[in-house]
């Protein structure tokens, strides 16, 4: 299986869409996908399942608060594969297809968790590693050695839990509006990251690499089918730079996107906006193609 985060600590960049709509492509090409939900606020679950099939029947049992559970007092991981769930109108759509998408959805407190979990590493130095290693021993499970591929939709910031995204992955995609304030924290983050593998390498015999990092322009304004002047100077800029952008960018399209997470169906299935849906699908051959030349983790 390969592993991907969808990240960024700035919010409202389109990681949660960007995850839904990768997820649903892949899964539509035949790829057995699985999909994590890292942020407290749930997007992701809810625009799989109904507020109330989460509050009812994944709350309680099936989240990925439930995978962290015993880390601070340092219990083993008990195998997490109990915890997927499948979207039923996601998986209606995909009946002639081999392909797969589940979920494991987030939860209220997952929040707590990180602080709380935070708390325990200013305490505890020496457990860096089986804080941050939650993920990746547990995405390591046979039982999810069938899936293809795994996305992660991180929660907006940098704390422990997604550091445990990116230390579980082979891949990163970094969403980003093409302005001045989004792209700004494009380094910063770079940095971190980099920190980050560095320290955990520094104390652990199992080392991890860097995953290599992408950029995905979303929310891109078009006049005619150019970005505008404004949005194509600060994308020029990023080209310069550390972290490659895709060639395929997302166009700004609230019509299209705003309404899908309330039918169940993201847009790349729904049949809703022929230019979304076709770029949508461009960029599911460009991440399969990255992912070609990236190795899995071994299962
Ligand atoms: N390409 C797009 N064009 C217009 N609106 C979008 C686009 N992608 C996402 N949105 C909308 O922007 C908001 C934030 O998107 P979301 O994917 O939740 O971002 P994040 O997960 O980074 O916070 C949502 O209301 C979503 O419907
Ligand atoms: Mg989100």
């Amino acid at each position: 299986m390969q592993v991907v985060s969808i990240i960024n600590h700035k919010g409202g960049v389109g990681k949660t869409t960007l995850t839904a709509n990768l997820g649903a492509g892949l899964a539509a090409r035949g790829k057995k996908v699985l999909l994590l939900d890292l942020d407290s606020q749930a997007s992701l679950t809810v625009s799989f399942f109904t507020p109330t099939e989460w509050a009812e029947q994944l709350l309680p049992a099936r989240t990925i608060k439930h995978w962290f559970d015993g880390l601070d007092t340092g219990e083993a991981l008990s195998t997490p594969a109990g915890l997927v769930a499948t979207p039923r109108r996601v998986h209606e759509k995909l009946r002639r297809s081999p392909g797969q998408l589940d979920l494991i959805p987030a939860h209220r407190d997952l929040s707590d968790v990180d602080t709380m979990l935070a708390a325990q590493l200013l305490m505890n130095p020496e457990r860096f590693v089986p804080l941050h290693s939650r993920l990746r021993a547990g995405l390591g499970h046979e039982a999810f050695a069938d899936y293809d591929v795994a996305l992660i939709d991180c929660a907006p910031n940098f704390g422990l839990v997604a550091r445990n995204a990116v230390a579980a992955s082979d891949l990163l995609l970094i969403p980003t509006k093409p302005d001045y304030l989004s792209t700004n924290g494009i380094d910063s983050l770079g940095l971190k990251i980099a920190q980050f593998v560095e320290e955990f390498n520094a104390r652990s015999d199992d080392r991890i690499t860097r995953p290599p990092a992408a950029v995905i322009f979303t929310m891109v304004q078009l006049s005619g089918d150019r970005p505008i002047e404004t949005q194509r100077s600060v994308m020029s800029r990023i080209e310069a730079g550390n972290v490659a952008p895709f060639a395929t960018t997302i166009r700004d399209s609230k019509a299209v996107y705003g309404p899908a997470p309330e039918y169940g169906v993201p847009v790349i299935l729904g049949g809703t906006g022929r230019a979304q849906t076709r770029e949508l699908r461009e960029l599911v051959s460009e991440v399969t193609e990255r992912l070609d030349g990236v190795e899995g983790m071994a299962a």
